[in-house]
């Protein structure tokens, strides 16, 4: 049986956690917009969820820039993992990043394509990624709905794996994310399960 004594504080800072948990919220958003949200044509307008869509997606890919820029500059404590779940939690998280990045900056390309200009918050115009009428920005709008799934499949798989640190290696990986628990006097903050 594989031992894990992952560290019982919280190995991000607030910022770090904040970034996280804020990007569950607007990717989860995306996800039920996106699938939610009217077939865009030819001739569709940015309106109703669709303008919801690019919205979010705006506000999101703001973050994640944030977010990437924290990371580099701020590094969690190390964790005690033994090396091959070491190395597939390092992978995946590198994975995630990256479709966390390409996903929304496909949607933009295509969004530009159809002269849609995308707006921080609504107000803040953002560049054109793609002349409009590009054919290279419609292809890409189906290469974004195909990584939404591929970014889907890495989610599951991430939570899955944080679900089986909790509940089977019952280590303290899960806390690493969470705020950190008040003191419990005698047993210096182990937890007993
Ligand atoms: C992680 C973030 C995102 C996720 C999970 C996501 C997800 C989706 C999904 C599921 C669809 C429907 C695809 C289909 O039915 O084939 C979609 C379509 C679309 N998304 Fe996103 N999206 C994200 C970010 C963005 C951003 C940031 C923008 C633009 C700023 C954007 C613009 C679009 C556009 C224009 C479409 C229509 C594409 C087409 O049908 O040609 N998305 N998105
Ligand atoms: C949209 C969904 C999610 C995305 C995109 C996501 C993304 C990420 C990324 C990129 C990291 C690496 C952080 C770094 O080292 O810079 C991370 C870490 C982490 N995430 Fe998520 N996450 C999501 C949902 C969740 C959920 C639902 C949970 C809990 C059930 C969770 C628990 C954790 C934990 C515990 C870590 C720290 C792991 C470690 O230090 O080894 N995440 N997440």
């Amino acid at each position: 049986m594989i031992k894990v004594n992952a560290s019982t504080r919280p190995a991000y800072d607030a910022v770090a956690r904040a970034l996280h948990w804020l990007t569950v919220l607007f990717v989860a958003m995306q996800f039920v917009i996106g699938w939610t949200m009217p077939d865009v044509h030819k001739d569709t307008q940015p309106v109703g969820l669709i303008a919801w869509h690019l919205g979010v997606g705006s506000t999101l890919v703001a973050l994640i820039v944030v977010r990437v820029i924290w990371r580099l500059t701020h590094r969690p404590t190390p964790d005690d993992l033994p090396p091959v779940l070491g190395i597939l939690s390092r992978v995946t998280h590198l994975l995630l990043y990256a479709a966390l990045l390409v996903v929304p900056v496909l949607g933009w390309v295509n969004a530009s394509s159809r002269g849609w200009t995308v707006r921080l918050l609504g107000v803040v115009p953002y560049p054109a990624l793609s002349a409009p009428g590009s054919a290279f920005g419609h292809k890409m709008g189906d290469v974004h709905g195909i990584l939404a799934w591929v970014l889907f499949a890495l989610i599951a798989l991430h939570v899955g794996a944080a679900l089986f640190h909790r509940f089977v290696l019952r280590d303290h990986v899960l806390q690493r994310m969470l705020p950190e628990a008040a003191p419990s006097g005698q047993n210096h903050g182990e937890r007993n399960y």
